[in-house]
């Protein structure tokens, strides 16, 4: 692995910005190899040199995996001249280059995976994979016997194809019913658009998985959590 500036491999690592980074090594915050080092130059191999800052070493990884438990209010990108983004609430997640894979609508909730994987986030999000995001929504209801016939069918949207059959579980009828959604596309404004299609309304959307990770139901909204070595396993990056 290339030589790097100890201050730009910490500052990869998420440990700061450079300049407060200098501040902290000037202060003999940083170890390498066990002695003390002031010098943000110094070259290190982040493979086989030991940093330690803080007493906690600091290990080189390339790639960074959260989970996002993705509050309304917030628009799924990495910048916008207007909206609040998701990258707001990723303060302090260590890894250069995050961004949310895919894209959840301002106002739906639930399970968004912040990466800097390009390779993993083209997986999950190429159209030709057909990867099942499951969503509780609420629907303008009741639902009827019909609609959950047409999910299944595959729905015309307005798109130049239908969109590909889905499965519409409802857990609770009534007016405001209380349904499981399952999509195998990421098409703009899916869920809501496949509702309107059999004259409902979505009230509110949550997503609980893409693929094989799911929404940890201990994580508040508004709150990110590295993946586990598990969940990493399960989407083939561990
Ligand atoms: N379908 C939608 O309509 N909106 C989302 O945010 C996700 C899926």
């Amino acid at each position: 692995m290339s030589m790097l500036r100890l201050d730009k491999f910490l500052a990869d690592m998420g440990k700061g910005t450079r300049s407060e980074l200098k501040r902290e090594l000037k202060k003999g915050l940083v170890t390498v190899n066990g002695k003390t080092e002031k010098s943000p130059e110094r070259k290190i191999d982040p493979e086989t040199d030991q940093v330690v800052y803080r007493g906690e070493p600091v290990c080189y990884e390339k790639f960074f995996y959260y989970m996002l438990n993705k509050p309304p209010g917030f628009v799924s990108a990495t910048e916008d001249r207007r909206e609040r983004t998701v990258m707001e609430l990723m303060k302090g997640a260590s890894g250069k280059g995050l961004f949310p894979v895919g894209r959840l609508d301002k106002d739906t909730e639930g399970l968004l995976l912040i990466t800097n994987d390009g390779e993993l986030a083209h997986r999950l999000l190429h159209p030709g994979r057909h990867v099942d995001k499951v969503y509780m929504a609420e629907l303008a209801g009741p639902v009827t016997e019909e609609m959950i016939r047409l999910f299944a069918e595959g729905l015309d949207i307005g798109d130049d194809k239908p969109a590909l059959p889905a499965r519409l579980v409802v857990l609770e009828n009534g007016p405001r019913a209380r349904t499981e959604i399952t999509i195998c596309e990421g098409r703009y404004h899916q869920v809501k658009r496949m509702a309107e299609a059999v004259g409902s309304r979505v009230l509110s959307l949550k997503r609980l998985s893409m693929g094989p990770l799911k929404l940890d139901e201990n994580l508040p909204a508004g709150h990110y959590r590295p993946l586990t070595q598990e969940e990493r396993q399960e989407l083939g990056t561990g």
